[in-house]
């Protein structure tokens, strides 16, 4: 086994805290290298449950990228204090895992890939959903052609999510927290990019939400295979499993993400209406783990990591083209941006 590498936590907020838990902490490739958060009760009880000692407890992330000696650096911040800190920690010679969304505009983003790029450092992104293994299931399903060829697939997502105070003030809230991990699953599960949107975000009147909660949009991908895309946070009623529901139609049958009387997971139909679950794949790195191995393997091997900030760019493109499609009442392609 080799030396773990040196790892800062960004943030020990209500996902930050769970993510130090359940990954960071018993991860085989990282060690905690300190813990930086505006909140100093969060930052006390992760020292004292991970076992940091007080002098890499930090409140300024700038003092703790200088000082900890770390390898890389765990965003975990609220979404709007992405890019700052991503950038300082790319500037103190770290090597970046952030959380999804990404950053909240385009140009940010870009600025960050051009940065790691210059300080020859990783950006992974932390899409997590890909290293799921129903979304691994679903993709292998998808691969096997035994339904010949695929025409289109639907996707949707119906949860009432009581938005954190930075979610209820952000712009494009329901595209850049959660219609991002959908829009990129169709970008993984696909194997392909999408290149136009046509799309409407909308609000309810007094939601308490300055960004939109719910949006519908169809997607051209240059598989040419459109997908077809429905989602609220503020569905109240049966909520959906975080990955959603989606139907892929093919030729001779339709595969799903959905529960289909045995339970939520990967089912196949074929044109007689014989319904098979498909077996997980076996994996024992599921969702965090996957990602914080993959990170880990890229730092070491020295090679660009599974989502790349450069490979997230079209994740976020593809969301900002959706807000402008819905704003400007037209097709948007994503080359427009
Ligand atoms: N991948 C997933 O499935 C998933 C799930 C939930 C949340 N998230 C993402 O995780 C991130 C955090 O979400 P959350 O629910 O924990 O938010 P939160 O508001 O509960 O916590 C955010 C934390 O960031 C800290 N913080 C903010 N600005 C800071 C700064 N400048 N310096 C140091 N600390 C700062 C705050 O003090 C707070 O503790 C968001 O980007 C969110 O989109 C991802």
């Amino acid at each position: 086994m080799s030396v773990k590498l040196k790892l800062i936590q960004a943030g020990i907020g209500g996902h930050g805290q769970g993510v130090a838990r359940h990954f960071v902490y018993p991860s085989p490739d990282f060690a905690f290298a300190g813990v930086i958060d505006l909140n100093p009760d969060a930052l006390r009880a992760a020292g004292a449950e991970f076992g940091i000692p007080e002098n890499r407890l930090y409140t300024d992330y700038r003092t703790a990228f200088a000082e900890a000696g770390a390898d890389a650096v765990l965003i975990e911040v609220y979404s709007p204090a992405h890019y700052e800190i991503a950038k300082s920690a790319l500037e103190h010679g770290l090597h970046v895992l952030i959380e999804k969304p990404f950053t909240l505009t385009l140009a940010d983003a870009r600025d960050l890939v051009d940065l790691a790029k210059k300080q020859e450092r990783n950006i992974m992104i932390n899409q997590n959903y890909r290293f799921n293994t129903l979304v691994m299931t679903l993709k292998r399903t998808l691969a096997n052609g035994a339904l010949g060829k695929l025409l289109f697939a639907e996707s949707r997502f119906f949860r009432y999510h009581d938005g954190k105070p930075y979610q209820r003030a952000m712009d494009n809230y329901i595209l850049l927290e959660m219609s991002v991990h959908h829009i990129d699953m169709i970008r993984f599960l696909l194997d392909t990019d999408i290149v136009a949107v046509n799309g409407r975000t909308w609000n309810d009147p007094d939601s308490g939400y300055q960004g939109d909660p719910h949006v519908q949009a169809a997607y051209d991908t240059e598989a040419g295979v459109p997908v077809f895309y429905l989602s609220s946070l503020l569905g109240q009623g049966v909520p959906d499993p975080w990955e959603g529901i989606w139907r892929f139609q093919f030729e001779k049958g339709s595969v799903h993400l959905d529960d289909r009387g045995d339970g939520y997971g990967v089912y196949v139909a074929d044109a007689e209406q014989n319904i098979v679950k498909a077996s997980p794949v076996a994996s024992d790195k599921d969702g965090i783990h996957g990602v914080l191995a993959e990170f880990a393997a890229s730092i070491r091997e020295r090679r660009q990591p599974a989502v790349s900030g450069e490979d997230n760019l079209r994740t976020l493109a593809a969301l900002l083209a959706t807000a402008q499609s819905s704003r400007e009442g037209r097709t948007v392609r994503l080359d427009e941006l």
